[in-house]
């Protein structure tokens, strides 16, 4: 398949690809991740990736805003935080194009809208925190679908796009950690951020956890996990 994906889900990030040299949103070749998983396991994977994809897209927009917000030192990795976001939203959006479009498409798009955009605040080292707080949630995510009996280990092209992902966030974590000290955030505010922006991410993926269990990952432990461990 050539040429560009769907039309972006919730938040356009042609302008800021454009802006900053970044590729378009082009079809990557994300091989054949559904082979091997049965038909409710890849309806599953059409539910789970809008909510993701949603994300990665919002995340395009607040680092590439957050950018500014920051001294020319600490640029850089930002900007590489930017160009991963991208080739995230790149390959989740080839990966939706395959899979069934869930029946209730407009409504799970609508609730992730709401939800990214009820993360946007003006200070921007609280909204480190908080993006910091969903790029751990991600990375906890991605880990607990390429554990046990998830079916996507059935499948190596989803497994490398899953464990990708994973890596790429765990230092994303790192980066908004790093960008709330310069900002001068005290410890407990980061804190108190992380534990109130992960409970709602949880409270959030509650929607789609009989998607989670048509993988066989287990919903409740994956909430109890994202919202235990803190960065
Ligand atoms: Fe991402
Ligand atoms: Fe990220």
């Amino acid at each position: 398949m050539s040429g560009e994906t769907s039309p972006p889900l919730c938040f356009e990030t042609g302008k800021v690809r454009q802006e900053l040299g970044l590729p378009g949103r082009v079809h990557s070749p994300v091989g054949t991740p559904l082979r091997r998983l049965t038909t409710q396991e890849a309806e599953a994977v059409g539910q789970l990736v809008p909510t993701i994809l949603c994300g990665e897209e919002s995340a395009v927009h607040v680092f590439y805003r957050g950018l500014a917000t920051l001294p020319a030192e600490d640029r850089p990795a930002v900007l590489k935080v930017v160009t991963d976001e991208t080739e995230h939203e790149t390959m989740l959006s080839s990966l939706f194009d395959l899979c069934p479009t869930p029946d209730d498409i407009k409504l799970r798009r609508a609730k992730s809208k709401r939800f990214f955009m009820s993360m946007a605040v003006r200070e921007p080292d609280i909204h480190f925190a908080q993006v910091s707080a969903l790029d751990s949630g991600v990375c906890i995510l991605m880990d607990e679908l390429l554990r046990g009996h998830s079916a996507v280990l059935r499948n190596p092209d989803l497994t490398r796009i899953a464990t990708r992902i994973k890596m790429d966030e765990a230092t994303h974590v790192g980066v908004t950690r790093r960008a709330t000290k310069t900002l001068g955030l005290p410890a407990k505010t980061y804190r108190d951020q992380a534990v109130a922006t992960k409970q709602a991410f949880c409270d959030h993926l509650a929607y789609s956890a009989d998607a989670f269990e048509a993988l066989s990952v287990c919903p409740d432990k994956l909430f109890k996990r994202i919202v235990r461990e803190i960065p």
